[in-house]
């Protein structure tokens, strides 16, 4: 719990937020999860620890491209104090590969946010470079894909900044993540501003909610690929016959302990840690 001077600010779909003072936030990572922006009535136990731990693991090694806003990490393991920031009003994605909406958008128009891509790329293929690919933060409802200059007209003459400062983050990551063995498909994060204007990482970073990791082993583009995060949730949902509206399905216990399995996988492969280690002592992603 909260210390009880803690302020409940606000309700996302994962996270619990809460002012610690005027500069302060709290973030506590439920073990809640969302697929096709519902929250499933059925939580997966310790996901909210992998995503605060992974989180403080990329924040303490990225400092050198972007400062973040990561304090302190609390001993349940799920609580990040962090500093309050203004958010910009666009989620930051970048692709490597061509998978999920940006497969969409490219089948439909050969584009994606405004990026003309070649001709002929099959699904889950290597883009030629990372794309910066922004999407809006739906208040709800889904977040949509924009061009660079609906970006600009968010964000104003930040936007080269940001866009540099997403590609580097996820150059650093996907190296990182492919020394490990995984494939850094996508990825989104949320940068705000803090008191002086400057840019800073928020919210979280690399994660399974917030990226696709492939195993590079079973790798092979021209179909969907197995992955560390919520496609294996979503594939069930859907198996189901679910119609993607509140409420979502129960998930049987067999899924619920895959789904708990690959979470844990995902943070003990990429950060080289026991999760059961970060358990005992969550500042050890931090060295
Ligand atoms: N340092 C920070 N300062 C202010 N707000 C932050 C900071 N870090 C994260 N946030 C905000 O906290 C919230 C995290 O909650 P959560 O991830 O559960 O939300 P979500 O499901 O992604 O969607 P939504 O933000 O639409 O509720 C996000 O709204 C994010 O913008
Ligand atoms: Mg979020």
């Amino acid at each position: 719990m909260p210390e009880t001077q803690a302020t409940h600010v606000a309700s996302g779909k994962v996270r619990e937020l809460y002012a610690l003072d005027d500069e302060r936030l709290l973030l506590v990572a439920s073990d809640r999860i969302s697929t096709f922006d519902v929250v499933i009535p059925t939580d997966i136990p310790d996901k909210g620890r992998v995503l605060t731990g992974l989180s403080g693991f990329w924040f303490a090694r990225t400092r050198q491209i972007v400062p973040n806003h990561l304090l302190a990490l609390r001993d349940d393991g799920r609580s990040t104090e962090c500093r309050r920031l203004e958010m910009l009003p666009l989620e930051c994605v970048v692709r490597g590969y061509i998978t999920g909406s940006g497969w969409k958008d490219y089948l439909a128009t050969g584009e994606v946010c405004g990026h003309v891509l070649p001709k002929g790329l099959t699904e889950s293929e290597r883009l030629p470079q990372p794309l910066f690919t922004p999407s809006t933060k739906a208040q709800t409802g889904h977040d949509e894909n924009i061009t660079r200059d609906q970006a600009a007209e968010l964000i104003g003459d930040r936007f080269e900044e940001v866009e540099r400062t997403a590609l580097d983050l996820y150059r650093f990551a996907a190296a990182h993540s492919e020394s490990r063995g995984i494939i850094l498909a996508d990825t989104k994060f949320e940068l705000g501003l803090d008191a002086d204007g400057a840019l800073v990482l928020a919210d979280e970073a690399f994660t399974p909610d917030s990226s696709r990791f492939w195993p590079a082993d079973r790798y092979s583009p021209g179909r969907a690929q197995r992955s560390f995060d919520k496609q294996y949730v979503r594939d069930y949902c859907e198996s189901v016959g679910w119609d993607k509206t509140y409420p979502g399905p129960e998930l049987p216990e067999e899924v619920v302990a895959e789904t708990r399995a690959k979470y844990i996988e995902a943070f003990e492969r990429l950060t080289g840690i026991s999760f059961d280690e970060y358990v005992a002592d969550p500042e050890v992603v931090l060295r």
